[in-house]
């Protein structure tokens, strides 16, 4: 059997994962959060996050890298051509860390949304994928106020993928 996936993603109040490099925030809450999420898990990562990410992982990761290069070396993991590959791979929970292109390619195939909502307009960037209230419910909220630390407020919202009853039978 597939395991599942989940997509985890820091995104503005206009839908922007980045302004082009980089994430644009540096929230201390949302740190400690991606990094508690996505200890010992099975990740999936586009080839230029990977790239973003070097020197991030550590012992118990298993990185994944969507990319058409299959000759990439990936320490303690491996390469994947499509999304589906990488369900085949993993042995439980597949958490996709991005980036933008990533998120779409993974989005059909996702159960479960876990979604820091960063209270900030960036009104450009590269974009999430559009969360349908017809087919994502959100089950838990988690919120954090700005402080000395956090120049602007966060919700982390975890949302299910709705079962749809008619399809099912
Ligand atoms: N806010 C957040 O939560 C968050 C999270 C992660 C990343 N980001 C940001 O997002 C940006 C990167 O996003 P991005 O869209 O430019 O890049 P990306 O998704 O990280 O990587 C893109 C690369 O993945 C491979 N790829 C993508 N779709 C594929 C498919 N269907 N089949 C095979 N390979 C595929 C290709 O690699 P090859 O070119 O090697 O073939 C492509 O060039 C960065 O700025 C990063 O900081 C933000």
């Amino acid at each position: 059997m597939s395991a599942t996936l989940t997509l985890i993603a820091v995104v503005s109040a206009d839908g922007f994962i980045s302004t082009g490099v980089g994430v644009p925030w540096d929230l201390p809450a949302d740190r400690a959060h991606f990094r508690a999420y996505t200890q010992e898990k099975w990740l999936l990562l586009g080839r230029r996050t990977f790239e973003e990410m070097q020197g991030w992982f550590q012992p118990g990761h298993h990185p994944l890298v969507l990319t058409h290069d299959l000759k990439l070396e990936v320490l303690h993991g491996s390469t994947v051509s499509t999304v589906p590959e990488a369900l085949r791979l993993a042995q439980r929970e597949l958490v996709c860390c991005g980036g933008a292109e990533t998120y779409e390619a993974a989005m059909p195939h996702a159960h479960r949304l876990v979604i820091t909502q960063v209270h900030q307009i960036l009104g450009r960037g590269l974009a999430f994928p559009e969360i349908s209230s017809r087919e994502w419910e959100p089950v838990s909220r988690r919120t954090h106020g700005v402080d000395s630390d956090h120049a602007f407020a966060l919700e982390i919202v975890t949302y299910q993928r709705i079962q749809r009853l008619d399809l099912a039978a």
